[in-house]
């Protein structure tokens, strides 16, 4: 859409593409969402939308996790927006979550109240402002029993790896690459590293998955391509509540990774930390949104793959990216691979390295055998 600007120049309106979402309960325990969680997250954002607050809208799960797809133009850490998904979360914990005794109603609403932005609350965010393109395909993806790390791999594979997108050889406008704005978590603060000139550094950083992950994308000339959640519910709470289960949004095609560039590094079920009672490491198997849902041993972790074409705001889509038998072999090498390292039980690398157990019993168990130690 065209709007007139300041000195009659014609300027873009911007779009915002919120996904938005938490834990807030599940059916039965941690396993996926209620229907009816789903039901009434649809009848509130089409309220919203038509208030006019948001101009379109999708809601669907991973696991246990509810996911509000926004558009808007409101822009990034809008308080409309920020309010309008923590009331959702709340006002659905108190009439479906609460009464139908759901598991851990209400589990990632750790902030008191309401205050301006979900960020830090316990709901995860991935948002993006950009110029809508003549064309501009939008994936959006969720992960459940994992941490926002687990993008680490795949975001790198689609914006740095020459092995995986062609179109960072062949296409002359993902030539020049594109930047890694990096959190590092436990400080909060961010980093930017532009590849392929620092892709060493990029490296260093992303393989410790735990400590480090994108935030966003942009292609050199500063067009945003990638945006991802980064809370940490333990650095939150301080203690274990749950794991993260990030989102993520990455648009695609002409002058970006194609869909199918996108798409390649789920190809491989790399092993990611979350799986049973956050503590385990699994890897990470690519679902249809039928198979959104975690069973074995809490897991494994799951990944679902929505695509959209935004037109002027409009959602168009979804279409189900993983509901395909190109991945029947990631699926099933996932399944091979949960089966290797269940068999190692309690141990590690199966469970997490101490230093993640930290939010878990372990402080509790040395408390206890502190003055047995000799
Ligand atoms: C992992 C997850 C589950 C729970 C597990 C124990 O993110 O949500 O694996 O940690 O089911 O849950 P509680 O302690 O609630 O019985
Ligand atoms: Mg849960
Ligand atoms: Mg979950």
């Amino acid at each position: 859409m065209l709007v007139k600007g300041l000195r009659e120049k014609t300027m873009v309106e911007k779009v915002t593409v919120s996904l938005i979402k938490a834990d807030i309960g599940g059916h039965p325990g941690h396993h996926r969402v209620h229907p009816k969680q789903v039901e009434m997250a649809r009848e509130l954002l089409a309220k919203a939308q038509k208030d006019g607050l948001i101009v379109d809208y999708r809601v669907f799960h991973c696991g246990d996790d509810l996911q509000l797809l926004m558009t808007h133009r409101r822009g990034e850490d809008n308080p409309d927006i920020h309010g309008l998904a923590w009331s959702i979360f709340t006002e659905i914990t108190e009439k479906v979550s609460k009464p139908l005794k759901l598991y851990g109603a209400g589990q990632d609403l750790l902030g008191e109240a309401f205050s301006g932005n979900v960020r830090g609350m316990g709901p995860g965010v991935a948002e993006m402002e950009f110029e809508e393109r003549p064309s501009d395909p939008v994936l959006v993806f969720a992960a459940d029993k994992t941490e926002p790390g687990a993008w680490n791999y795949p975001l790198f594979k689609i914006f740095a790896d020459p092995f995986n997108t062609a179109g960072l050889i062949i296409d002359p406008s993902l030539h020049d690459g594109f930047k890694f704005q990096v959190m590092a978590l436990h400080e909060g603060r961010e980093v930017t590293v532009k590849c392929p000139e620092e892709l060493y550094d990029l490296l260093a950083l992303l393989g410790t998955p735990s400590h480090y992950c994108i935030s966003k994308v942009f292609r050199a000339d500063g067009l945003p391509a990638a945006a991802a959640s980064t809370s940490r519910l333990s650095l939150i709470a301080g203690r274990y509540v749950g794991k993260d289960d990030p989102v993520c949004i990455v648009r695609a095609q002409h002058g970006l990774p194609a869909v199918g560039e996108v798409l390649e590094p789920f190809a491989f079920p790399h092993i990611v930390a979350g799986w049973m009672r956050g503590s385990h490491h699994g890897p990470l198997m690519p679902v249809s949104l039928r198979y959104a849902q975690c069973t074995r041993f809490d897991g494994p972790p799951r990944v679902v793959g929505l695509g959209f074409q935004v037109h002027n705001a409009l959602l168009e889509g979804p279409v189900d990216l993983f509901d395909d038998p190109a991945f029947d072999l990631a699926r099933e090498e996932a399944s091979r691979v949960a089966d290797y390292l269940r068999r190692h039980g309690p141990f590690m690398p199966h469970r997490l390295g101490p230093e993640e157990m930290e939010y878990t019993t372990l402080p509790k168990v040395l408390e206890k055998l502190k003055d047995r130690f000799k």
